[in-house]
């Protein structure tokens, strides 16, 4: 049968000034992914970071490259350090740093070379408030966010919190890239809905790639 929409696999959803969704475009490479974030998590496993104001996480996260995004009593930081296993976060995995590169020159940000990658996983009912990433030094880099397994539904915003909110479902293999004027855009994500993925089982996994040194 002729495949209609064999030209459509991925395809680029504008969202804001900056701000672009490759849809499906981590799709070919998923299992690859999920193998090398499994053998990060053996290293340094992933835990529900506490808040300084002591609110403990619903997303566990862990890290991978040479900086790793975590929280301490005094506020968040890039650590080159796992404060968990006390050893370097694991390196990035060349098909993390592949995948990246490919996304970041597809939405038009090719100079991109992240130093850290932040792996959230969620599990139903886990949930990421409204937030900017703003720990990050040099704000002329973009975010590049890989979502896997259950779909959710992500919030995004403007630069202030009172911005009106786009709410849209990211699914297996959606990518998001933000920066330039949207960079400091206020985003979050809603409550997972339970289910089950052929390859996350019961989870969702978020991969974001930043330059935090
Ligand atoms: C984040 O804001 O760091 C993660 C967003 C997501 O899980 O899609
Ligand atoms: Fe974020």
């Amino acid at each position: 049968m002729l495949d209609l929409f064999a030209d459509e696999h991925p395809w680029l959803e504008p969202l804001a000034p900056g701000a672009v969704i490759l849809r499906r475009f981590a799709v070919d490479g998923a299992g690859a992914l999920m193998t090398a974030i499994e053998q990060v998590a053996s290293q340094s496993p992933f835990r529900q970071m506490v808040t300084p104001g002591g609110y403990t996480m619903s997303v566990a996260m862990t890290n991978c490259g040479q900086l790793g995004w975590t929280t301490n009593a005094r506020g968040y930081l890039y650590s080159p350090v796992d404060p968990q296993t006390q050893s370097p976060w694991p390196a990035m995995p060349e098909v993390f740093r592949s995948l990246c590169d490919r996304a970041s020159a597809a939405a038009g940000y090719p100079d991109f070379t992240p130093d850290a990658c932040l792996i959230n996983r969620y599990a139903p009912g886990a949930k990421l408030s409204l937030h900017q990433d703003k720990d990050e030094p040099d704000l002329r880099a973009p975010i590049v966010s890989v979502s896997l397994g259950l779909p959710a539904v992500f919030q995004f915003g403007g630069r202030k919190r009172s911005d009106p909110l786009t709410r849209l479902m990211l699914e297996h293999g959606d990518v998001v890239v933000w920066g330039g004027e949207s960079r400091l855009f206020y985003h979050g994500i809603q409550p997972l809905k339970p289910g089950e993925h052929s390859l996350t089982g019961e989870f969702r996994y978020n991969l974001t790639f930043r330059q935090a040194g």
